[in-house]
């Protein structure tokens, strides 16, 4: 057989509990309601960053970046797996498998060294206050931010590279709502195991290692804060709880997904679709609406579009 007959297969179907039409539905109205969320706050975050004066520094800037990371992360799968979830046979083309893994790995990747660099400048805003605005300068802002993109995308197109031209013959059934790495890999009829391997290190390795060095800058946050003085620890604990919340809720799924070794039944399909649309959510809800700043600044916002709108 030559390699020309070996890649028969142009689309891949996804089975994901095709069984049960209740719990499709409820799939499907569950992860609407969360999509729809997750683009108006994100869009939400951006605009009001964008459009307002008083937050013109490098938080905001990079929480509005967050959110733009969001958005196409979230859009990258999400339509695909709700128009699906109505479908009885869900197909997808092997590109459009491709194109998804590359957005959601790049995009994904992204958002690990920007939560990084947010906790950095969460560092130097808390530990070393002075200095703040020389060292997160609009310069070194951008820097960070193309960093990460780098980061994202060598992370997404090292994987991908070994899997565009794999063998596929013959089955074509991915056990989920969505294209992901290591079920699209197993389909290859081609000695696989190297190829896992690889899949598991380098999306386990960035999940484990981003979610490491973020715990342990936010211990060391609040151990320099408490040396510092004892009463600033509280609203350290307040600023960084919502950061930690966002890291655990982040990359539980993640970690979850590639590095633990044994197969589950039906959990990872769910934390698929958490990750698709709740993950997206967090960061509006968590970043956004326990942060007085963020509140002012969106009914300014809002007050301006209805005055607006009044005029004209
Ligand atoms: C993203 O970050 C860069 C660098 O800080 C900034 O110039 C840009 O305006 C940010 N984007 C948004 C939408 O805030």
């Amino acid at each position: 057989m030559d390699e020309a007959n070996l890649s028969v297969v142009s689309e891949f179907v996804f089975v994901g509990l095709s069984n049960s039409w209740e719990i499709q539905l409820f799939l499907f109205l569950f992860s609407s309601v969360f999509y729809v969320a997750s683009l108006m706050g994100n869009l939400l975050i951006v605009l009001t960053v964008t459009s307002d004066p008083h937050l013109q520094t490098p938080m905001y800037f990079l929480l509005a970046n967050l959110s733009i990371m969001d958005l196409i992360f979230c859009s990258s799968t999400a339509p695909k797996m709700i128009y699906d979830l109505l479908r009885k046979r869900k197909t997808i083309s092997f590109w459009g498998c491709i194109v998804q893994m590359f957005f959601t790995h790049a995009t994904g990747g992204t958002e690990m060294v920007l939560l990084i660099t947010m906790a950095f400048d969460r560092y130097i805003a808390i530990c070393k206050p002075l200095h703040y605005l020389t060292i997160m300068s609009p310069r070194r802002c951008i820097i960070f931010l193309v960093i990460s993109w780098v980061i994202g995308l060598i992370h997404s197109v090292t994987q991908l590279v070994f899997v565009v031209d794999l063998p596929f013959c013959g089955p074509n059934e991915l056990d989920s709502f969505v294209c992901d790495l290591p079920r699209f890999v197993k389909l290859a009829c081609t000695e696989t195991y190297t190829l896992e391997f690889m899949v598991t290190a380098n999306s386990g390795l960035i999940s484990v290692a981003s979610f490491l060095i973020l715990i342990i800058s936010y211990i060391f946050i609040l151990v320099t804060v408490q040396k510092k003085s004892s009463g600033g620890i509280s609203k350290a604990l307040s600023t960084l709880s919502a950061h930690v919340t966002v890291v655990v809720l982040f990359f539980g799924p993640l970690i979850f997904f590639y590095v633990w070794p044994f197969p589950t039944s039906h959990l990872d399909k769910f934390l698929a679709i958490f990750n698709s649309v709740i993950t997206p959510f967090l960061n509006p809800v968590i970043y956004t609406f326990r942060n007085k700043e963020m509140k002012v600044a969106m009914r300014r916002l809002c007050t301006q579009v209805i005055n607006y709108s009044k005029i004209s």
